[in-house]
């Protein structure tokens, strides 16, 4: 397999990161809030977005798995927790794309058990027209279409993560 497309460049990405972290330093402007990062794919958007925020910021990691080369194994897999009580604290987590919703469905019951004080969502990007749980995301980045996607976080097999640019695979 090979990048074949560059479907989202590397400048436009910046500019939206840009405008997001805009909304985060105005939305936290009086609160602290904790970045939770989920792992891998988010690593890339989380150092752009960090270096624009203004607000008072902690950065924490969790790391889910739910998928085995580009196809969803329909199981959701905790395999790094936090190692931090969040109860009272404003949580955004920070996901790399939102596909069948899964991931970030059963990761906000989790949080949400542990009695945070708000938990947002930032998504760099989003897919449409997929069968999808319903789920509020408040920062979004880019919606796309259906096809798999690599670079900027996002792999194939571990591989195209550190591309500064949106590929599509063929
Ligand atoms: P969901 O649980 O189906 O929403 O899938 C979310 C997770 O699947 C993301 O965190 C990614 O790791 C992975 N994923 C979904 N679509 C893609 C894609 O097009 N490229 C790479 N990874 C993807
Ligand atoms: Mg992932």
């Amino acid at each position: 397999m090979k990048v074949t497309r560059e479907l989202i460049s590397a400048e436009k990405i910046q500019d939206k990161i840009q405008e997001l972290a805009d909304l985060i330093n105005k939305d936290y402007q009086n609160d602290e809030v904790i970045i939770l990062g989920i792992l891998k794919g988010s690593f890339i958007t989380l150092s752009d977005l960090a270096k624009n925020l203004k607000v008072d910021v902690t950065f924490e990691f969790m790391s889910i798995s739910s998928y085995e080369g580009s196809e969803s194994t329909g199981q959701v897999k905790i395999e790094k927790d936090l190692d931090i009580d969040i109860t009272g604290k404003n949580i955004l987590v920070v996901e790399d794309i939102f596909d069948t919703g899964l991931t970030l469905s059963s990761l906000l019951e989790v949080l949400k058990s542990r009695n945070p004080k708000s938990v947002e969502i930032l998504c760099t990007f989003i897919k449409e027209d997929k069968q999808q749980i319903p789920i509020d995301i408040k920062y979004k980045g880019f919606t796309i279409g259906p096809e798999f996607v690599v670079g900027y976080g996002l792999d194939y097999n571990g591989k195209y993560r550190e591309l500064p640019y949106l590929g599509v695979l063929s």
